[in-house]
């Protein structure tokens, strides 16, 4: 069946709708031996698609993992400085997941893998306002009037961040912990979030994802979801 070439690579499982558009934009994805464009429709059992010049392969059975990542790995599937990847965790796993979403090289926490571009392009839309704990330690005490700054928006030079939650906020010496739920998925958004506020982020961990926690899984170990989870999720 002809399909737009984002569709159909992220149905294939090699990365996402998004990230799909990104290589065609960029000139890494051919059609019948040319270069294809933007906007243009294939047909897999019609149409030859490569990425990078390799054949794009059929689609595989779904995977979905719930990973605990720890700090000191990129969520990429490849680093140019060549520090260690989600994936080199992945000991069990044939399919060719990638990280829904990204959590910063020091920030530790869950982190959900797949092959199903659709349902990791339905997370990440802003549509779906999918809730994010993060258990946060920065420096300082956190005042009253910054909390609530944190809660009502930051401006950030990506314009101002949406409302959000403070819970559980404990200081501890010259440390202050809280946990604080974001729906957006801005890149370093509760770093830079915290910093424009003047605390600087000491521990960064991601507890929750929508329904999901992180349970009993050790730093660097990785579970399948549950039928159930991959539905509820789906239905988000
Ligand atoms: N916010 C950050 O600052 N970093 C992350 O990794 C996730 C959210």
């Amino acid at each position: 069946m002809e399909q737009r070439l984002q569709k159909l690579i992220a149905a294939s499982g090699f990365c996402s709708r998004r990230e799909a558009e990104t290589l065609i934009a960029a000139g890494r994805v051919g059609i019948d031996g040319r270069v294809a464009v933007l906007g243009e429709r294939g047909d897999p059992d019609v149409n030859s698609i490569t990425i990078d010049d390799k054949p794009l392969s059929r689609a595989e059975p779904h995977c979905y993992l719930l990973m605990h990542k720890p700090v000191g790995v990129v969520t990429t599937n490849r680093d140019p400085e060549g520090r260690p990847i989600v994936a080199d965790l992945l000991d069990d796993v044939q399919a060719r997941v990638f990280p829904v979403g990204r959590l910063d090289y020091n920030t530790s926490g869950l982190l959900l893998l797949t092959n199903d571009g659709e349902l990791a392009n339905q997370l990440a839309h802003p549509r779906h306002e999918v809730d994010k704990t993060y258990l946060v330690r920065v420096r300082g005490r956190l005042r009253r009037e910054d909390r609530q700054r944190l809660e009502q928006g930051v401006p950030l030079d990506d314009g101002l961040t949406a409302p959000a939650r403070v819970q559980r906020v404990r200081s501890r010496g010259s440390h202050t912990w809280f946990e604080i739920i974001i729906h957006e998925g801005r890149n370093r958004q509760v770093r830079r979030m915290c910093e424009k506020l003047g605390y600087p982020v000491s521990r960064l961990a991601r507890i929750s994802y929508d329904f999901l926690t992180l349970g009993e899984l050790e730093p660097g170990r990785y579970r399948h979801l549950t039928a159930d989870e991959v539905n509820r999720l789906k239905k988000t």
